[in-house]
């Protein structure tokens, strides 16, 4: 199999790392000179400044794209036209309209679609969403989320709601196996020209909500969630990927890096993993396309919402 990759900045050197490890990386591009030919010594393949060039030239699988959001739609729809399996990364894309666009292509030429919401191969949410699936601690009612750092300054074409916030809309609709039909924001800009903090409020049928808070304000990196069950409270850390369950019994700590019973790993490499086993017919990726235009909408929502202080109301597909 072979896989090209186009992006290796920040975020997309992690992946050519992970390809080139698993061995199906065949060449990268990236528009960067200087990086494209980085990359390309580093792990000797073909290396492209110019996404059009590559294709001509490249004979291959499967593509991740991994630059700028921006950038995203006018890419995939290049590598779908071209029959290949695309992963995206989150975002699957500014716009939603383009989104959906890119899940008819992919459906039209039968490849597969996906978009990097890698929080779905942490470890602790897929102890959280077990939890959830086998009903251990009854109904989830409310989750909460906190996800702070400080800016990552090279971000220049989208809020933290698109860059950020979209992390925990994707996981709250996993976990509730649902999309919100309600969606209520408060966000603005102190630093940075665009939002760099915002709070969302996601209202689920059965009155079950989540709340969403992102900043890019305080310079602590935290990533963590609560999850209030019938039975039990559950909290999670995205970063150390421990899960701790209180109940009526006490609590407990399970997983977690370097400890614990946890068969932990790197999202990353489980994702990639993921993505490449459903290419070749091994089982199915996590991560639909169609969800990720969810996402997008319900993120375009609470910009929204916290432009015009008032709720907005949602006739999304699961
Ligand atoms: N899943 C996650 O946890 C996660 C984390 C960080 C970033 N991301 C996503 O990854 C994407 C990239 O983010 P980043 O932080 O790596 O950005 P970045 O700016 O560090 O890197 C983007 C790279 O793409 C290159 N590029 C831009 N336009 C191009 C084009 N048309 N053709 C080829 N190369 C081009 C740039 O030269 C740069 O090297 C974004 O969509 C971001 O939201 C996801």
């Amino acid at each position: 199999m072979k896989i090209v990759q186009i992006g290796t900045g920040g975020w997309g050197r992690n992946h050519a790392r992970i390809l080139s490890e698993l061995g199906v990386l065949a060449a990268i591009c990236d528009s960067d000179p200087k990086r494209s030919a980085e990359f390309g010594s580093k792990y000797m393949v073909s290396h492209y400044t110019d996404v059009d060039k590559m294709l001509e030239s490249e004979e291959f699988d499967g593509a991740f794209v991994v630059t700028p959001t921006v950038t995203h739609a006018a890419i995939a729809t290049k590598l779908l036209n071209l029959r290949k399996h695309v992963f995206v990364e989150k975002p699957l894309t500014y716009d939603m309209q383009e989104g959906a666009e890119l899940v008819r292509l992919a459906e039209r030429q039968k490849v597969l679609l996906t978009c990097g919401y890698i929080e779905r191969f942490n470890p602790a949410v897929a102890r959280v969403k077990e939890m959830v699936d086998q009903n251990r601690y009854g109904d989830l009612l409310m989750l909460e989320f906190h996800r702070e750092n400080r800016m990552p300054l090279h971000i220049k074409d989208v809020g933290i709601i698109y860059d950020t916030s979209v992390h925990d809309i994707d996981t709250a609709n996993w976990l509730f196996g649902d999309v919100p039909n309600m969606v209520f924001a408060r966000a603005a800009s102190k630093l940075h020209g665009q939002e760099d903090f915002a709070s969302i409020m996601l209202g689920y049928s059965d009155d079950r909500v989540a709340i969403i808070s992102s900043n890019w304000i305080t310079p602590t990196r935290v990533r963590r969630s609560e999850a209030v069950f019938m039975d039990a409270i559950v909290r999670l850390n995205f970063l150390t990927q421990k899960v701790t369950v209180e109940d009526a019994d006490g609590q407990e700590t399970l997983g977690g890096r370097g400890g614990g019973e946890g068969e932990d790993g790197e999202p990353l490499l489980l994702e990639i993993r993921s993505f490449l086993d459903a290419i070749q017919g091994r089982g199915e990726h996590l991560v639909r396309a169609r969800e990720a235009v969810n996402v997008t909408a319900i993120a375009r929502a609470a910009l929204l919402s916290s432009q015009k202080g008032m709720p907005i109301y949602l006739d999304l597909r699961v």
